[in-house]
């Protein structure tokens, strides 16, 4: 009986174990916001981690990803035209609607317009 409770207790102390390390390698713990881990996962990969279009996919490809940092960009285009480049892309930017919904659109826009906008 002694042998099952101590039994018992490690299986516990496993699984508790176990849990406390996945959380431990979730990438999404690196990142303050979850909004900071989808820029990441979905659009450094051409943007940037510093949003001037320079991220390693965007260059190795060629694709010439928009410079974010760049005023210009946000002097002429509205919140509107941008929302529908990453819904449904522009030239060599995918679209977007198929893994993020319309209010995780607009909360990156809102992040990458406060992140990098000049
Ligand atoms: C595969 C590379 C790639 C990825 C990933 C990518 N983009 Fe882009 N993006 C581009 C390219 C290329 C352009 C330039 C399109 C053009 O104007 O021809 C662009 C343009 C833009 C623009 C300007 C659109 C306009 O109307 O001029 C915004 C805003 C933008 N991207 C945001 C994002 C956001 C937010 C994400 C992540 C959800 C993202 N991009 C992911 C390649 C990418």
């Amino acid at each position: 009986m002694k042998h099952l409770l101590i039994v018992i207790v490690m299986i516990f102390v496993w699984i508790n174990g176990f849990i406390w390390l996945c959380k431990q390698i979730d990438p999404r713990n690196k990142y303050q916001t979850d909004v900071e881990y989808k820029y990441v996962r979905y659009c450094a990969g051409c943007h940037g981690n510093s949003g001037e279009g320079n991220g390693r996919i965007g260059r190795f490809k060629k694709l010439d990803p928009a410079d974010l940092t760049d005023s210009n960009l946000w002097t002429m285009h509205d919140d509107t035209q941008l929302l529908e480049s990453i819904s449904d892309g522009k030239n060599d930017m995918p679209a977007f609607h198929y893994y993020l919904n319309p209010k995780e659109q607009r909360e990156l826009l809102g992040y990458i317009k406060n992140t990098f906008r000049p």
